[in-house]
């Protein structure tokens, strides 16, 4: 989807998404100390906005302003300052080697630019710093609920911890997330990678 697309999707006064993080970054980034954060696709700026309460210096990135707007009042809500960039992903660089923590959540793009967008988000990550990528995997178009319809953006474990070298993987996998939907309660399939920069920037 295009940003006049995502930004007439947030147009909506409530939250697309909800002002909860999502599980796995709660199970997977709660222990860690905070640093400085990157959370590349923030949306509405759940995610963010967790990280940043939690003592993260935080930045969130999206180029859709609307869902940015939102991030913003969520953020003053919540009394944290996040440092809000609009920028197109297939584009931004960001600073190599300065982030203890990047995040991309629920971000797909077609695969060039998916593995362009991973490799920046490597270059990103400092020393002993951690990249954590969670996302609709495709085994949900048949088995799980929601997520995009287009099997060309969604991810699979393999598809994903190939795109991150060279950083050490310490898990490539599928994970299960339960949706309420008006038939009850569902699952969702997302794929679930995180990995570290073990070694020193080249
Ligand atoms: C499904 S939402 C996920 C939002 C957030 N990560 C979360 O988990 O709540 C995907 C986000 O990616 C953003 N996005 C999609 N393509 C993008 C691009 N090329 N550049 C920047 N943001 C993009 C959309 O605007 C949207 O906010």
């Amino acid at each position: 989807m295009e940003k006049t697309e995502w930004d007439q999707r947030y147009k909506t006064s409530e939250l697309i998404w909800t002002a909860q993080p999502n599980r796995f970054v709660v199970e997977h980034l709660a222990e860690l100390t905070p640093g400085r954060a990157l959370d590349l696709g923030t949306g509405e700026g759940r995610n963010a906005v967790w990280l940043a309460e939690r003592g993260w210096r935080t930045t969130g990135v999206d180029f859709s302003t609307t869902g940015l707007e939102k991030a913003g009042r969520l953020a003053g809500e919540r009394g944290v300052a996040v440092e809000w960039v609009t920028a197109d992903l297939r584009e931004y660089s960001p600073e190599p080697g300065a982030h203890d923590l990047v995040l991309i959540a629920y971000m797909h793009l077609p695969p060039d630019d998916l593995a362009k967008m991973l490799r920046r988000a490597v270059t990103a990550v400092a020393p002993g710093g951690r990249l954590m990528i969670v996302g609709h995997d495709v085994t949900n178009l048949d088995e799980g609920v929601g997520g995009p319809r287009d099997p060309r953006v969604l991810y699979t474990p393999e598809s994903i911890a190939g795109c991150l070298e060279p950083l050490t993987i310490s898990r490539a996998g599928r994970v299960r997330r339960p949706v309420a939907t008006d038939a009850g309660t569902r699952e969702a399939i997302d794929t679930l990678v995180i990995a570290s920069r073990d070694t020193p920037l080249p």
